[in-house]
């Protein structure tokens, strides 16, 4: 069997949330109880909730719902690849950009190596959350870069919207925010220039239902199932954000960011609140007024209406304290 197969296996016959004993999990997979225990010891260390009780077996905390690679490439026209347990989903686009065609997906259950912005860590436990990253070749170039990473976010709330789930906001550049905790976050990387076109990796990491113990995260983060009423399905998740995000980098090429300031101003989390630009040692206080056409952030400061942009700012809430 192929490396993590013994485990993905124990984890599907897990998913539903019911007792399995030891024994039978070893019956089904021709190995003994003593491998099955060392098998779910690992698929703790992914993050995820397993628990033993003497004379019952082995039990998620939660049902979980696994990403199905058939079912979801029925959804998409992007080709997809879900692959369960990866480094990064970003990575594993960035290093086969030359054989991709643009629009191509890549999904993983569980990261080892997720990444953030400036090098941060994404944390990424298996099963319940999205890690999805999208290869797309941006004809206009690095000049288009900055305003392709918002029209992300729009795409974001805006699939999320069509699902019903309402009241999620954008935080420049990057964030998805809910009643000011981080939701997801979005990561563009490039892989240089080729002729005019910027060659562009799109990663999204969203947190659906991750346990409330999950440690390692450094700000106040939420879960889209304190948000939605009804639980979600993930794939149906996944393929909408898809479909959605590959409309709307479409129209970004053909129509630039014309349409999306106020697309992004409507949903913008920060809009007339005060906030704080931190760049480097350097910080400007002022009334957030949304973006402009360039994709910069507007700040209304003492000193009048100012615009800033590029990857090194970091904006912030008045009340956060990270
Ligand atoms: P900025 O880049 O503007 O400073 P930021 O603080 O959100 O914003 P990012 O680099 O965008 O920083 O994201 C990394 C942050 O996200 C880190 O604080 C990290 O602890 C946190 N983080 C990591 N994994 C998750 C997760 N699954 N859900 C929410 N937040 C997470
Ligand atoms: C951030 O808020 O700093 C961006 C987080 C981006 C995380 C996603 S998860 C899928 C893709 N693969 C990665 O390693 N990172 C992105």
């Amino acid at each position: 069997m192929k490396e993590h197969a013994i485990k993905l296996s124990i984890l599907n016959t897990l998913c539903d949330g019911h007792f399995h004993s030891g024994e039978g999990l070893g019956e089904q997979l021709g190995i003994s109880r003593a491998a099955v225990s060392k098998h779910v010891k690992g698929i703790q260390s992914w993050g995820v909730d397993v628990f033993s009780v003497q004379g019952k077996g082995y039990k998620l905390a939660e049902p979980m719902q696994l990403l199905n690679q058939e079912l979801l490439q029925s959804l998409v026209t992007a080709p997809l690849e879900l692959i369960p347990v990866i480094d990064s989903t970003n990575q594993h686009l960035l290093d086969r950009i030359n054989v991709l065609e643009s629009g191509s997906v890549c999904l993983a259950e569980y990261q080892s190596k997720g990444r953030g912005r400036r090098g941060r860590e994404w944390v990424s436990p298996f099963g319940c959350n999205l890690y999805l990253s999208m290869y797309w070749r941006l004809e206009a170039g690095m000049a288009g870069a900055m305003g392709l990473s918002l029209v992300v976010g729009v795409a974001i709330v805006e699939a999320l919207e069509k699902l019903g789930i309402a009241g999620i906001k954008l935080k420049w550049p990057n964030d998805l925010y809910h009643h000011d905790k981080k939701l997801a976050g979005i990561l563009v990387e490039m892989s240089g220039q080729a002729g005019s076109a910027a060659h562009l990796v799109i990663g999204m990491g969203m947190n659906l239902a991750m346990p409330s113990n999950t440690q390692g995260i450094t700000q106040p983060w939420a879960c889209l199932s304190d948000v939605a009423e009804q639980t979600v399905d993930r794939n149906q998740l996944a393929a909408t954000l898809i479909n959605t995000l590959q409309d709307a980098l479409t129209d970004y090429e053909m129509t630039g960011m014309q349409g999306f300031v106020e697309r992004w101003n409507r949903v913008d989390n920060y809009l007339g609140r005060e906030i704080r630009l931190i760049m480097g040692n350097r910080e400007v206080v002022g009334v957030s007024r949304g973006i402009n056409e360039q994709g910069a952030v507007l700040i209304e400061t003492s000193n009048g209406l100012e615009t800033y942009i590029g990857g090194e700012i970091s904006l912030r809430g008045m009340q956060s304290h990270f």
